[in-house]
């Protein structure tokens, strides 16, 4: 190769690298699809009558802000309205950031943590009952009034899934 197309191949490598950088330190995309869920997780949906529970909404409330668990405290992460208090931590209020995320990929998450991430796993704390409350309380930021539908893989409102 002559010159300049040497210049070139650097420069494209190093733009390569740049996003590639850029892309590691950046807010983590959640992946589309449940593909890299362990399958313990992956047929696990909120359980019947949840979503909108003003009973269950309220236990996980107290869940989530630390007072029913001393071990359990979101809210001093992700704060006691949804709006993180610790820097990187999911903004629950941010709809489209949450729509891309599952019911399972949550109670997956909730149960064994992040990598390499100051969100640590609570299946030692919570049994998965305390998670799916959890999970309805924190919808209740940016997902309010919608529900998980496991067939359409999407977010719909609450009541409009047709259930057998
Ligand atoms: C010590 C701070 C801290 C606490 C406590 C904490 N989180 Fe997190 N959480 C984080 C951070 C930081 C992230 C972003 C992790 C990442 O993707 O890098 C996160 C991410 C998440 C995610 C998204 C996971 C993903 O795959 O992107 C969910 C859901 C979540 N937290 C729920 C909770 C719930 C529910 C609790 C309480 C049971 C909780 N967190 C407690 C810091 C915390």
């Amino acid at each position: 190769m002559n010159y300049s197309e040497w210049v070139q191949s650097k420069w494209v490598a190093g733009l390569a690298m740049t996003i590639m950088v850029i892309g590691a330190c950046g807010v983590p995309a959640p992946p589309q699809g449940d593909g890299d869920i362990p399958p313990q997780y992956v047929g696990q949906h909120m359980p019947e009558g949840w979503w909108g529970n003003d009973a269950i909404i309220e236990e996980g409330r107290q869940l989530y802000s630390g007072i029913e668990k001393p071990g359990v405290n979101c809210a001093r992460c992700h704060g006691k309205t949804g709006r993180p208090v610790k820097r990187g931590a999911l903004d629950f209020r941010n709809t489209d950031t949450m729509k891309q995320y599952s019911d399972s990929r949550m109670l997956w998450r909730i149960a064994e943590g992040v990598p390499y991430s100051s969100m640590g796993g609570f299946k030692g704390n919570l049994s998965e009952d305390e998670i799916w409350k959890i999970i309805a309380f924190t919808g209740t930021f940016g997902l309010s009034g919608l529900q998980y539908d496991p067939e359409k893989k999407g977010w719909v409102p609450i009541g409009s899934r047709q259930t057998g």
